[in-house]
């Protein structure tokens, strides 16, 4: 179904290490600003939550700010605040959280908080002209690899997850023994092309197996046991063997679910659905079985506030009423919100 205007939204996300502030005017962005700390975290090889906190305790007012400028928006016209809930790191959600909910209150305007995975899940309809419909959603990100069966927005049933690494975790794992700076997928992806991804044999743990869920550690522990046996200029075959065996699994498991379940539509979403080769062998295998296929817009993939955005203008439009009550929750579920 087309999507009607408004309301007029002002989101805000926080959960790892990116503040990122969005005004959405209904289906259609009107600004959309994200502050990365990566080049702080990249000198400790990954996130520290008390330094990500911080930063998004300087940065989210002067993002707010540049946000409503950008979009041309005044803040009393908001219709309605949203910032994310959950899950995350607690004090990076709060800084974020307490922010909508304050600016919420005083505009006496309803706060939405909004589960980062949903966000990330609903991210590819963004953009279309379509809303959320009955689909099976990968969502691939630094913290989470899932699979879940969509109904409609709200409504989601996880099929299955990660036993062990997060795909995005296990990039950056493998960039690190790589010598490459954090983060590692864009690194890998970067280098991949460069390689022979059949050079070196990785496994392909749980592909086969009929359930759901992912295991990546044990790709990440056959690269540590491959690399002090290799010598020469090795780097780009073992980033383009190991993302090949990643991208294998993800592939095969979206395609078995499908098929299972009988769903026509897949979707991928997170900041891994902008690996290039995943987009690419997941066109090829949805062609091949016939079936359609949304990616998420490449600045969607990674962490934004636009996502967020979108899942509370869904819920805005369904009344869902206000959520001022409700603390952060670092493991809030998918399924039970
Ligand atoms: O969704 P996201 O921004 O944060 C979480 O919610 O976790 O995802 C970040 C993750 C990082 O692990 C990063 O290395 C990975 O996404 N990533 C990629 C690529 N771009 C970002 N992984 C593979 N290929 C990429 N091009
Ligand atoms: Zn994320």
């Amino acid at each position: 179904m087309p999507m009607p205007n408004g309301p007029l939204v002002l989101s805000i996300e926080t959960s790892c290490d990116e503040t990122a502030v969005a005004v959405l005017d209904g289906g259609r962005l009107l600004s959309s600003c994200i502050s990365s700390q990566t080049l702080i975290h990249r000198q400790f090889g990954g996130v520290v939550p008390e330094v990500a906190s911080r930063n998004h305790l300087s940065k989210v007012e002067p993002l707010v700010h540049e946000a409503l400028d950008k979009a041309n928006v005044q803040v009393q016209r908001i219709d309605c605040v949203a910032a994310t809930r959950g899950p995350g790191l607690l004090t990076s959600l709060l800084v974020g959280y307490s922010f909508g909910k304050g600016l919420a209150i005083g505009l006496n305007r309803p706060f939405i908080g909004v589960n980062h995975i949903e966000a990330h899940l609903l991210s590819p309809f963004f953009g279309t002209e379509y809303r959320p419909e009955r689909s099976i959603g990968l969502v691939v990100s630094g913290g989470h690899t899932l699979l879940v069966l969509v109904d409609r927005v709200g409504k989601y049933q996880v099929l299955g997850g990660t036993v062990d690494d997060a795909a995005g975790e296990a990039f950056d794992k493998v960039a690190k023994l790589l010598g490459l700076p954090y983060p590692g997928g864009p690194q890998i992806d970067a280098l991949a092309p460069k390689g022979d991804p059949r050079r070196y044999d990785l496994p392909r743990p749980m592909a086969g197996r009929r359930d759901f869920n992912f295991s990546f550690s044990g790709i990440k522990t056959a690269v540590r046991y491959l690399l002090p046996k290799l010598e020469g200029d090795y780097v780009a075959d073992v980033a383009a063997s190991f993302q090949e065996a990643v991208v294998d699994v993800l592939v095969r498991k979206a395609m078995a679910a499908s098929a299972e379940l009988g769903i026509n539509l897949i979707t991928v979403s997170g900041g891994v659905s902008c690996n290039s080769r995943l987009r690419h062998r997941m066109e090829k295998a949805t062609e091949r079985a016939n079936k359609r296929l949304l990616l998420a817009q490449a600045a969607l993939t990674t962490d934004n506030a636009a996502m967020i955005g979108y899942v509370a203008v869904q819920r805005f439009r369904e009344n869902l009423g206000t959520d001022l009550a409700l603390d952060a929750d670092p493991n809030l579920s998918l399924e039970n919100r």
